[in-house]
């Protein structure tokens, strides 16, 4: 029997070509998986007629952008996740659920292969393999672009020599991944990282300095998830897209880093995420009131590994799991409303409510109605310093000798 290889398939010029040129290098039939992790643009069926007009002998579409937005955006929320205390890990988040259905479809179609379009200098051929290994430990993972020497234009040469249907004179300067969650732009004039992006890159958000009036939104959440917006209730996608919407009017959401790929490089990318920054903005606020000190503190420090373990591709791993865990964990009372202004390219915390509140206005209030016994506060500082008073009179005592 010929052997079979899924490929992970965009529609785009690249992995397009990828369908004929793996065929042709190694003998195998090609299967195009599509999935849609709200990536807008093309319908699945357009990508799917195309994938068949460029040789695939199958093509597998996925609507996974419930799945998505519910088992990986909401978690990433839950933690907080800013890679590096910026990127909200968009690309990052998708490369596990593709792997999934890749997996699936490998499974369905007897492949013993799964191809995927990505270089060898950045993550994502990390994220793919490493999920392809974990989910799928007998299948074999080929990258054509970093195995088979398929260039740009080798591509552009191949898709035009074999008529293949798909555009070769677009030419986009960038390179950009795109979900509900964000949008990712690199390469071309941005690797010159004095150049200000220019307003081309742009697709998710409106320029921040001519905002519309401002928009005041109320985001509902019970334990962590978001769940309704200006009282209505919405699922994790809806919410995700409403906010994509709103926020993104005001220009909320435009990141501008270089950041540290897990190869090595360093790296500038542009990302515009408004409705995953506003939502982790209130999210935020809302732990604020309804999580403990203590757990809170801890909570930052899970966040940012659990960030660091999904950039680099560790979303299946055990470590991850546990840390899920914790997270869980501390949602249980993350309970309740935030209202939020949106405007000139900021999310602004102004209101919170919520049933489960440790604020205690009793407790903090400076006014009438004050319950806290301020007598109590000499003692406690008295023994807070202790230990580094007795230290301070050591030093003081052996520096004099
Ligand atoms: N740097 C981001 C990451 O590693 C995004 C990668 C994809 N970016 C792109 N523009 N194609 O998660």
């Amino acid at each position: 029997m010929t052997e079979r290889i899924v490929l992970a398939y965009s529609g785009g010029l690249d992995t397009s070509v990828a369908i004929g040129w793996i065929g042709e290098a190694t003998g195998a039939e090609v299967i195009a998986v599509a999935v849609d992790v709200g990536q807008g643009g093309e319908s699945l069926e357009t990508i799917r007629q195309r994938a068949l007009g460029c040789g695939a002998v199958e093509a597998y579409v996925a609507d996974a952008s419930d799945e998505f937005a519910n088992e990986y955006c909401v978690p990433t929320l839950k933690a907080n996740a800013l890679y590096q205390g910026h990127y909200p890990l968009v690309s990052a988040i998708s490369r596990p659920v593709i792997v999934k259905h890749l997996v699936k479809a490998a499974r369905e179609f007897g492949a013993t292969t799964v191809a995927h379009g990505c270089t060898g200098k950045g993550n994502d051929q990390v994220r793919f393999e490493v999920g392809i290994q974990t989910l799928g430990p007998d299948l074999k993972c080929i990258a054509p672009v970093r195995d088979l020497a398929l260039t740009r234009d080798k591509a552009i040469a191949f898709a035009e020599e074999k008529g293949l249907p798909i555009e070769t004179t677009k030419k986009n300067p960038y390179s950009i991944d795109q979900n509900v969650w964000g949008r990712a732009v690199e390469t071309g004039y941005l690797e010159d990282i004095w150049n200000a992006p220019t307003k081309d890159i742009y697709d998710y958000t409106a320029t921040p300095e001519f905002p519309p009036a401002p928009d005041e939104v109320t985001i509902s959440f019970e334990a962590g998830v978001p769940v309704a917006i200006d009282g209505v209730k919405v699922t994790a996608l809806q919410a995700i897209k409403e906010l994509n919407r709103r926020a993104g009017a005001q220009g909320v959401g435009r990141i501008d880093v270089v950041e540290d790929r897990l190869v090595g490089i360093k790296s500038r990318e542009i990302y515009e995420a408004p409705g995953a920054m506003a939502l982790i903005t209130a999210h935020k606020h809302l732990e604020d009131i309804t999580v403990e000190r203590e757990q809170a503190r801890f909570k930052a420090t899970v966040g940012q590994r659990w960030a660091e373990l999904v950039y680099d591709g560790q979303w299946f791993s055990p470590l991850k799991r546990s840390l899920d865990a914790f997270i869980e964990d501390t949602q249980k009372y993350v309970s309740g409303d935030i209202r939020m202004t949106l405007h000139g390219g900021q999310a602004i915390v102004n209101g919170r409510r919520s049933d489960t509140s440790l604020y205690d206005f009793s407790l903090a209030t400076y006014d009438t109605g004050d319950t806290f016994d301020q007598s109590q506060a000499k003692g406690f500082i008295e023994l807070w310093g202790m230990s580094a008073k007795v230290a301070s009179g050591r030093d003081i005592r052996v520096a004099g000798k």
